[in-house]
């Protein structure tokens, strides 16, 4: 492994970042188009980590008042349970603490076992459900933590 740092999505980052959403999330990816217009996006915060030149994750927030909603976050399936995933809620958290956010907010795939596992074991709450939120009709679960 290179050296392994997170940092702000820039230009150059945006194909390597649009690829990586659309293995993970497949149609439900974002493309580079999406990501280009968060660049442009005051309230987004899109931070990437990487391992040397290669992007191995990112998350996708919006900064919305004293709120954050987390769009998105995923690691490279090679790169797992490495703690990368920590390491990129932990830049977020730090952020919405220092800048005051009180909560965020995330919506995940009721049968998304290893991402709820980690996010219940990052202080996580559920809150509601929404039922046929994906297109496949699958519902989704709404979790919030209190920062
Ligand atoms: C969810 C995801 C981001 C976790 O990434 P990761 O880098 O593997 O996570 P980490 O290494 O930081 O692990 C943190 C925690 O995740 C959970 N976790 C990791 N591997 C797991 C596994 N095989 N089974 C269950 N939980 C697991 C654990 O709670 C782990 O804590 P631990 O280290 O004390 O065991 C990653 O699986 C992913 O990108 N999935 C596809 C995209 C996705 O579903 N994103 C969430 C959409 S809302």
């Amino acid at each position: 492994m290179g050296k392994i740092y997170i940092k702000d999505m820039d230009e150059e980052d945006i194909s390597q970042v649009a690829l990586l959403s659309g293995e993970l999330f497949k149609r439900e990816g974002w493309d580079r188009e999406a990501f280009e217009k968060e660049l442009d996006n005051p309230i987004s915060r899109v931070r990437v980590i990487k391992d040397g030149f290669k992007i191995v994750g990112f998350y996708v927030a919006w900064i919305i008042s004293d709120e954050i909603e987390l769009a998105s976050i995923a690691v490279h399936s090679e790169y797992r349970g490495k703690n990368f995933a920590q390491q990129l809620l932990d830049d977020l958290i730090n952020y919405g603490i220092k800048f005051n956010s009180k909560i965020v907010f995330l919506e995940v795939r009721e049968s998304n076992e290893r991402a709820i596992s980690f996010y219940k074991k990052n202080q996580f709450e559920y809150l509601s459900t929404r039922k046929n939120y994906y297109v496949d009709g699958e519902n989704a679960t709404i979790f919030q933590r209190k920062l």
